[in-house]
This record gives structure tokens, sequence and C-alpha cells, in this order.
């Protein structure tokens, strides 16, 4: 049952494709267009009536983060202003720059990254060897894509190497012992590991730009970008379409150290103790199976759909769970009364359906709302993260952690 996610495949549902197209009348400009005098680009119109269904959203129409008219709030420096010849003033420029961790938060952030990086070199080589040639054939895969995967392996040597110098290889965690859900297949094996570089990816987009060391933050967004291309290539390694999405999500740490920390068996006594918080499990009990495609650079599968039904239970917290058993899982909300697809740019909440609190179980309308608006990608379309919460505050990307509080159960996949 910990091991529920490797079941999980992406989230995907039909709404119309996206089309762009020459300008005509019956055509709707994107979203935060400049005053250029260029053509706006354009997308064919799609009909949305109805489409909403009983989703709510709390706070009105989601306002992008970053408006193109927006006034410049005062700062320091002026128009035109330069620090140097060539260099407008302004920035964070370090000409020093220490790579060390500054805070707490700082060190606590990498120290899960660095398990992270563990957990996926460990992974990517067990796949190697838990599989011979003739498996990875059956998936569709050669020698050339066993490579690739080496290759991804290798990478997780280098990202380890960067984090522990951050943290100074006498603070830094050393290796745990992992204890993986049974694979039956090369692509179960692979969908686990696209779920893995998933919330390793969406783990460090949340606090990258929180960190109090701008200069570790440099070389962590370096690692974290080949990362995201590790996550790539495994949805491509399926046959699933490469990036269905116009963003990659962020998350809060206590996300990633949730769906981590299930992997980690026993950790050396000297590591450092994990803050962030553990929640409850979320599972989904009726997944649809997405495994079964043959590798290929770009797929266009359509899983689930807007408005199917999702059955899900949870735990309730003070369950021990992770390395040596030594953690609880731990939720501050109050009753679950909505689902959050945590996705792209956006939260959408949409109310739990049916909710028994006795068995813990409820259901819930899959979400058909857009990024930005009818003409955009839809928000659930690709592996999304959901969690129950007792409330449904409006969050935009860079105050996504204020969530935990509110979280009773999650994240799934
Ligand atoms: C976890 O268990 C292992 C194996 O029993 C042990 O070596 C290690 O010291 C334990 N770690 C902690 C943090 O207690
Ligand atoms: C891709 O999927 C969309 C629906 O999501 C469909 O409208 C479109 O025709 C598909 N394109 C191809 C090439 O299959
Ligand atoms: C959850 O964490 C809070 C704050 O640390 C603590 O007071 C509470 O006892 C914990 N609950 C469980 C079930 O461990
Ligand atoms: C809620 O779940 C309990 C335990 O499974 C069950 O006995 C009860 O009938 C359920 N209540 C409703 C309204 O379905
Ligand atoms: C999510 O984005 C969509 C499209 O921009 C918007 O309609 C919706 O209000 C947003 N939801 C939240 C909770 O921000
Ligand atoms: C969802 O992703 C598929 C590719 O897997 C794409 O064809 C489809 O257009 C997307 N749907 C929406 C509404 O963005
Ligand atoms: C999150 O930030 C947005 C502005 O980007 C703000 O409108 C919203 O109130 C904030 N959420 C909370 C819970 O403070």
């Amino acid at each position: 049952m910990l091991y529920h996610l490797f079941l999980l495949p992406s989230i995907a549902f039909a709404l119309p494709a996206l089309v762009p197209r020459q300008q005509s009348g019956n055509s709707t400009t994107q979203q935060n267009s400049s005053n250029s005098t260029e053509a706006p680009f354009t997308y064919r119109d799609v009909s949305v009536t109805g489409e909403l269904g009983n989703i709510t959203f709390p706070g009105g129409p989601f306002v992008p983060p970053v408006r193109g008219n927006n006034p410049r709030p005062s700062t320091n420096t002026s128009e035109n202003a330069l620090s140097e010849p060539f260099t407008p003033s302004g920035g964070n420029v370090i000409k020093n720059p220490e790579y060390v961790a500054l805070s707490n938060f700082d060190e606590q952030s990498l120290q899960v990254g660095l398990q992270q990086e563990f957990l996926e070199l460990d992974l990517f080589n067990r796949i190697l060897t838990l599989f011979n040639e003739a498996d990875f054939e059956a998936a569709g895969l050669t020698a050339e894509d066993r490579s690739l995967i080496q290759f991804m392996a290798d990478q997780e040597i280098g990202h380890a190497v960067a984090v522990t110098n951050m943290l100074n290889p006498d603070k830094a965690a050393k290796v745990c012992t992992f204890s993986y859900p049974n694979f039956t297949s090369v692509q179960d094996a692979l969908m686990f590991a696209q779920f893995v570089t998933r919330w390793g990816e969406s783990g460090v987009l949340g606090f990258l730009p929180h960190m109090d060391s701008r200069p570790n933050a440099q070389i962590l967004l370096q690692s974290i970008t080949t990362e995201s291309r590790q996550e790539m290539a495994m949805r491509q390694l399926l046959g699933l379409h490469p990036m269905p999405v116009w963003f990659e999500s962020g998350v809060p740490q206590a996300f990633a150290w949730t769906l981590q920390q299930r992997y980690l068996k026993d950790c050396p006594e000297n590591n450092p103790r994990i803050q962030f918080q553990i929640f409850p499990d979320l599972i989904i009990e009726n997944q649809v199976n997405a495994l079964g495609g043959k590798a290929a650079l770009s797929t266009n599968r359509t899983l689930t759909s807007y408005g199917r039904e999702i059955q899900v239970s949870w735990e309730s917290p003070g369950r021990s769970t992770g390395p040596n058993n030594s953690y609880t899982t731990n939720s501050t909300a109050e009753k679950p009364r909505f689902a959050a697809f945590v996705q792209q740019l956006n939260v959408t909440y949409v109310g739990l359906d049916n909710v028994n609190l006795t068995s813990r179980t409820a259901s819930i309308r899959q979400p058909g709302s857009q990024v930005y608006g009818p003409y955009s990608p839809s928000i659930v379309n690709e592996t999304s993260f959901l969690v129950l919460t007792d409330s449904n505050p409006f969050l935009t990307p860079y105050n996504l952690t204020l969530i935990n509080k509110h979280v009773v159960a999650g994240p799934a996949l």
C-alpha cells in the first residue's frame, strides 16, 4: 500500500487541442501580451460552456504573478540607471559568491535534495540490473536507451557531489538504504522513476527562489534543470507526451519529503533529522493505467478526462514512517473539504463529494480549468500533485507553501 505510487499514471484529459493560427475575426489574444505592434499570437476558439462544473475558484480569476503592464514598485533604481557601464543597476549579483547554506531553511532543503539525488542514483542503477536486455527490448528500449539511463544515474553522482559540497561533507546526509515497490516490468520501474524525478524536480522548483543563499540556488538550478530533462526522458521512454504543460510546477519541500521518505529504509545514525512535515497518505482508488505504450519521442495519449470521478481514501495522522520508522505522519488541518490539484502555475480546488469521515473516503470530480483561460493547456494534464485540504486559500506559485497547514493528506500523484 505504501507503494501505490508506482501504479499511478499521469493524469491527462481531453479538451480541444491548442491550435495556433493566423489572426482572424473570431480569435482571442493570449493574456499578458505586450504593447508590441506585431500580430498577436492567436488560437482557435474552443467552446467552454459548462466546463467549470462545481469547481471553486477562490480569489476570482487567476492573475498571473507577473503582469506586463504593472507599474514597477519604487525601488532605489531609476529607469535608466547603471551601476557600471553596460550594467543595469539592481539585481542580486554577488561578486565573490560563497556556496554555503545560510540558514536552517537552506540546509534542510538541501538535505532533502541530497537524499533525493541518492535515491535516483540507486534507482536508475537498480533498474539497469533488475532487468535484462530482453526485458528492455520488450518495452521497446535498446542498448542506446539503457546507456541513457546509465548516463542519468551518473548525472546523480555529480548532483550529489555539488549538494554535498554546499552542505559541507561533514554535515551532509549519507546514503540510506532504500525499499522500492516490487517492479513487475521495465515500464513499471520507469513509471516509478518518472514519478521520482517529477517530485524531485517540483520539490526543488518550489523552494529555489526562497533560498537565503543565492549562489547555492544558482548551482541547484543548474542541476535541477538536468533533472527536469530526466523526467522528460523518462516520459519518452514510456511513450508518454514529454511535456504536456506550459509550466513545471513547484511544490513545498514537505510534498517532496512526504513522497521521498517512503522509500528510505534505514539511514546512517548521523544523518540530519528532517524537519519538514510528512503528511498522511492519500490513496487514489481508481487510477487509470498508463502503462503499455512503447517508447516514443512524443505521443498524444489522453488517459482521463474532465469530470471523471476520482475515488480517494486517506489515512489519519500519527503513523510511524520514514527512515528507521522514526518519523510520524502529521496534519494540522481540520476536516477535509477540498481536493487541491497543484499543477503548472496554479492550485485548483474542487469541493469533495461523498465525504465519509468514518471510512475516510471521498470522491472528486477532476477539474477542467486551464492555465491561462480557455485557450491554453488544461491544468490537469500530466502528473499532478493532489492533496486534500480543509480550506481553499488563494495561492500563487511563490506562496504555495502556505498550503501546508491546510493539508489533510497527500500528495498523491
Ligand atoms: C537505522 O537503522 C540502521 C540499521 O539498523 C542503523 O544502523 C542506524 O544507525 C539507524 N539510524 C538511526 C538514525 O537510528
Ligand atoms: C492529439 O489529441 C487531441 C486531443 O487531446 C486531438 O484533438 C488531436 O487530434 C490529436 N492529434 C493527433 C496528431 O493525434
Ligand atoms: C503534529 O505536530 C504537532 C506540532 O509539532 C504536534 O503538536 C502534534 O502532536 C503532532 N501530531 C501527531 C499525530 O503526531
Ligand atoms: C461511512 O463509512 C462507514 C465505515 O465504512 C460505514 O459504516 C457508513 O455506512 C458510511 N456512511 C455512509 C453515509 O455511507
Ligand atoms: C487557476 O487558473 C485558472 C486559469 O487561469 C483560473 O481560472 C483559476 O481561477 C485559477 N485557480 C486558482 C485557485 O488560482
Ligand atoms: C493534454 O496533453 C496531451 C498530450 O499528452 C495533448 O495532446 C492535449 O492537447 C492536452 N490537452 C489539453 C487540454 O491541454
Ligand atoms: C498568495 O499570494 C497572492 C498574491 O500572489 C495573494 O493574493 C494571496 O492572498 C496569498 N495567499 C495567502 C494565503 O496569503
